[in-house]
């Protein structure tokens, strides 16, 4: 199959990222009074944010299973996406994202305060594996990085589906419908302050260009050999 469009990638990315972080039951419900030209709200700029972390976690997986098998693998891909794990993960998504627009409702309204205080935890962890990774990618140490990666996919795989599913969604009802939607703008205009603007297809570029250095940037690359 040949390469999709980066349109239709794009709009892919934000459909599977916006249906996980609100649930599709919520999102049928609202789509009936849906306004087209609406900005994304808080959620859904966070669900946004989601559909490009598992491209960037493809592009992980991919590298880790050429590292494990002894393949030869391209290191100067690998660290460009370790430092955009670094920029748009960790720095943005995790830290300012979620921890600023959407867990400080949580914490104020103090509820699932485990949950929250483990998914704090595991924004830490996660830097420090993008440390310990960025030192095997300098040495050239495969199976270190393999490692590495393996327990970060693992992590985040837990980690986006507890925010997605089940401790994101109670937000909306600690904001009123006027700060949510507020909130989305405000995070959209952080977005575009810190990768220029329309942030999230500026990511969008550099995500399409990891994965075509790894060759995945294409559907069928995913579709199961029967
Ligand atoms: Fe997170
Ligand atoms: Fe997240």
């Amino acid at each position: 199959m040949a390469d999709i469009t980066r349109r239709e990638l794009l709009y892919k990315v934000s459909m599977f990222g916006s249906l996980m972080a609100t649930g599709g039951a919520v999102f049928a419900a609202e789509s009936k009074t849906e306004n087209k030209n609406a900005k994304p709200t808080v959620l859904e700029n966070i669900g946004r944010q989601h559909g490009l972390v598992f491209c960037i976690l493809l592009v992980y997986a991919t590298a880790a299973k050429q590292l494990q098998e002894k393949k030869e693998t391209d290191f100067a891909a690998l660290s460009d996406t370790r430092d955009l794990v670094r920029e748009y993960m960790e720095q943005f998504h995790n830290d300012l994202s979620e921890e600023k627009y959407a867990m400080v409702w949580l914490d104020k309204a103090n509820v699932l305060t485990a949950e929250v205080a483990e998914l704090r935890k595991q924004h830490t962890v996660s830097r420090q594996l993008t440390d310990r990774l960025g030192v095997a990618i300098k040495n050239k140490q495969a199976q270190e990085a393999a490692t590495t990666i393996g327990q970060f996919i693992n992590m985040y795989l837990g980690h986006a589906a507890w925010e997605n599913g089940i401790v994101f969604p109670p937000v909306k009802k600690f904001v009123s419908e006027a700060q949510y939607i507020e909130l989305g703008e405000r995070l959209l205009e952080e977005e575009d302050k810190l990768f220029g603007k329309g942030g999230l297809e500026v990511v969008y570029d550099r995500v399409a260009n990891l994965m075509r250095r790894f060759g995945i940037f294409d559907l069928s690359a995913f579709t199961a050999k029967l």
